[in-house]
């Protein structure tokens, strides 16, 4: 007999053999000779459910002193099911508890709890339904990502987390300081200059890019904005692949590629965890995800979105003209009612975009992509980098860069360079598309937002 997961069990189902299993009662419940206990252990969203008789030893003692948070090991004949509701039960011979939960203070009861309740528990939250699917989901997505990628030859980096190199140029970066030495100018000089936590991994991607060709990373990046809104934390997970001799179309392509082929590995490899987000928090979850696999991405250059945003009635927050960024309002008015489909939108001015973009020949605007998505507004954002030497110092001399800071970047230019292109998609946003989840504190683990971070 060996300890058996329960969804290994569901898959098997081993039948009139001797199991054991080690999880947490969700819920018990009594009739004349019996208990019914329904035990999870974390492995899949389906429960076993458990027959305790009441001739078990310790029947009185044990079992019905069980309540919804205690954790068990039970031995055990797995039958089948006469009743309506579950086709397995396991019929206990043996059980053990390993810890008891007060019900008068074990706050996840057999209720539905609310969202914003759940985040104030993070630690238990995980054992609930809809966190233990989004943390299944998760997992299934981070494999998905490498495979997506190592099957298409690209080479996995570790781009730095502590970086001396501000890659977006917007001032969120968070400063990383030695603990108090003893005077204040050690603990800002650990590194020998200024530190942060990264932004973007870009520009280490580009420089295995343009080493080894095809490169992706795929880790955490902090952001210092003071956004507090449903789609921004401080901390966040991006997936950028960087890929040399790519131009922008050929980039555009591998983003809906890569997009797809994460929906259609969610669907693939989720479907139990995927019918609860179905079920409860979107009745067209399917046929959102079907319809984004089916279509062909819609382009449009952000000057013609600006001129698409002026002619419409609606009155938006933030006035429309050429120059401005796109704010949320404007990317969902863009893909959910005028093209009820993803768009990329390409070509923004270069004055809102970073210096390491490829100018375009305009000399207004740049070779940038951000892809919209129904529901949700930006969820990547990428381009073609500027391979021009003389380009870029100008660029970056207009941005007001320490050109002395980038000398290794600017050397990828004067040796070798070639035209190379990658995107960033950030991996909260995406798995909200996937759950339909409204908030992005709720598809990570333990979210850091402006005025919190516990844990
Ligand atoms: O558009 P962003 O800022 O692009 C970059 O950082 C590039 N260096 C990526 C690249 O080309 N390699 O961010 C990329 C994506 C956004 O589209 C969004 O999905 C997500 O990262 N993102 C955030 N997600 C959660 N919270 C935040 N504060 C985010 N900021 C960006």
């Amino acid at each position: 007999m060996h300890y058996c997961r329960i969804n290994d069990i569901h898959a098997g189902r081993p039948l009139n053999q001797k199991i054991e299993i080690r999880g947490w009662v969700k819920t018990r419940r009594d009739s004349k000779d019996f208990s019914f206990l329904e035990i999870n252990d974390g492995s899949c969203l389906a429960n076993l459910q458990v027959i305790a008789s009441s001739d078990l030893k310790d029947y009185a003692d044990i079992v019905l002193k069980l309540h919804t948070g205690c954790s068990l090991l039970i031995q055990g004949i797995l039958k089948e099911s006469p009743a309506k509701g579950q086709e397995i039960e396991l019929h206990v011979e043996q059980l053990e508890v390993y810890g008891w939960a007060d019900p008068a203070r074990y706050p996840l009861q057999k209720k539905r709890h609310s969202f914003e309740f759940l985040r104030s528990i993070a630690h238990l939250r995980p054992r609930t339904n809809s966190l233990g699917a989004i943390a299944r989901i998760r997992s299934s997505l981070s494999f998905g990502v490498h495979k997506f990628f190592q099957e298409q030859g690209f080479i996995h980096v570790h781009t730095p987390i502590i970086t001396t190199s501000d890659c977006e140029g917007a001032g969120e970066m968070f400063k990383v300081v030695a603990p108090p030495h003893t005077n204040k100018e050690e603990q800002n000089d650990f590194f020998g200059k200024p530190a942060s936590l990264t932004v973007s991994g870009q520009l280490q991607a580009e420089v295995y890019a343009l080493s080894l060709g095809k490169v992706y990373t795929f880790g955490p990046t902090f952001r210092a904005e003071n956004s507090n809104t449903s789609r921004h934390l401080a901390e966040f997970w991006m997936v950028e692949p960087e890929i040399a001799f790519c131009d922008l179309a050929e980039n555009m392509n591998l983003a809906e590629s890569f997009l797809k082929y994460l929906i259609q590995y969610v669907l693939d490899h989720n479907e139990q965890d995927m019918e609860l987000f179905a079920n409860f928090i979107d009745k067209e979850l399917h046929k959102k995800l079907e319809t984004v696999l089916r279509s062909s991405f819609s382009h449009i250059t952000y000057t013609e979105a600006i001129s698409i945003l002026e002619k419409t009635n609606k009155a938006f927050e933030f006035p429309v003209r050429w120059g401005i960024d796109l704010q949320a309002e404007h990317e969902r008015y863009l893909c959910e009612n005028i093209f009820a489909n993803p768009v990329f939108v390409t070509d923004y001015p270069k004055e809102i975009k970073p210096f390491y973009m490829r100018l375009n020949d305009d000399d207004k605007t740049v070779a940038a992509m951000d892809l919209l998505l129904p529901g949700i507004g930006e969820i990547i954002g990428g381009s073609q980098r500027e391979e021009r030497y003389d380009f870029l110092v100008s660029r970056m001399k207009e941005t007001n860069l320490n050109l002395d800071d980038y000398d290794w970047y600017l050397d990828l230019r004067r040796f070798g360079t070639v035209p190379h292109s990658g995107f960033g998609l950030g991996f909260e946003r995406f798995l909200q598309f996937v759950t339909s989840m409204n908030n992005i504190r709720d598809v990570i683990p333990f979210p850091r937002t402006p005025g919190s971070a516990l844990y």
